[in-house]
């Protein structure tokens, strides 16, 4: 299933003093089994797109849907999972079972399937079923609170799953943990996965394609390789870079985490 957006544009407040033109004029198509990342500077309407994926809220004009398909705007709806950012701040029964099983209770799913699909939800991010299952969701440590939230959207079993800010709080191994998943929500699992990212330095070197957002227009698409560049402007470690350059230490583009640049400072310094 590939998804299409057509000259797609969404305002906030549309016909008031506030409105406000998230999304412009987009289109593009994401194909099944991608690994795209979505990036750009605060406020370029990244979250807003993931929602327009999602189907939570419908394009002030223009048109996304999917092909094979007919009935476009149902089948996004369901297709598409989406992890919204602090998803966890959601949770709200007494277990971790009690939340996952809320929305399958709802759609009157039978407890033996919903079971199964807990089980199998939360395999899939490495949080142990039976050690979990009952146990409060705000007692978790931030890493497995994101896992389950995750979990939480596998259990609808969508073909694409769309994630805002996934990596957002996390300490650096709680980082790394999540971009294993998202490499492995496409691999072993064969999803469609998008990532809205503020850390896309992190993901770049999982991701097949990186969608460059400023201002709700796209201005780039294209492999990790090719936006590089591109996004070498708004990226934090690319001036950090550029600064320690000119003081004569070259921390390359492989340099991701503190410990690493460490070393590589304290080389160049001997
Ligand atoms: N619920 C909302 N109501 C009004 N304006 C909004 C709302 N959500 C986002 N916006 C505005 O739309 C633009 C895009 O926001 P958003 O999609 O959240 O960007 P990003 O996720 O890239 O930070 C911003 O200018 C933001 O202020
Ligand atoms: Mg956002």
């Amino acid at each position: 299933m590939s998804i299409i957006f057509k000259d797609v544009t969404y305002i906030y407040n549309k016909g008031t003093p506030i409105e406000k033109t998230a999304i412009k004029g987009l289109s593009l198509s994401i194909d099944r089994g991608e690994l795209v990342a979505v990036i750009g500077r605060p406020g370029s309407g990244r979250s807003t797109f993931l929602q327009l994926l999602g189907g939570l809220i419908k394009p002030t004009s223009g048109s996304i849907t999917v092909s094979p398909g007919n009935s476009a705007e149902l089948m996004v709806c369901r297709a598409v999972g989406v992890v919204l950012q602090f998803h966890e701040r959601q949770f709200f029964e007494e277990s971790v079972y009690g939340d996952l099983s809320f929305p399958l209770r709802r759609a009157g799913i039978s407890e033996r399937e919903i079971e199964t699909r807990l089980r199998d939800a939360l395999n899939a991010v490495d949080i142990d079923f039976h050690t979990y299952r009952d146990r409060s969701p705000l007692e978790l440590s931030s890493g497995e609170k994101r896992m389950v939230a995750i979990a939480a959207i596998l259990v609808l079993n969508p073909e694409v799953i769309a994630l805002d800010e996934p990596l957002a709080g996390l300490d650096d191994r709680g980082k790394r943990e999540i971009v294993k998943e998202l490499k492995r929500l496409q691999g072993k699992m064969g999803k469609t996965v998008i990532v809205a990212t503020q850390d896309w330095e992190g993901v770049l070197n999982i991701c097949d394609r990186v969608i460059f957002l400023e201002n709700g227009t796209l201005v780039g698409d294209g492999g990790a390789e090719l936006i590089k560049e591109t996004v070498s402007e708004i990226s934090p470690i690319q001036s950090l870079r550029n600064a320690l350059k000119l003081k004569g230490v070259d921390l390359g583009s492989e340099v991701f985490d503190a410990e690493e640049a460490f070393l590589r400072i304290k080389m160049a310094l001997k």
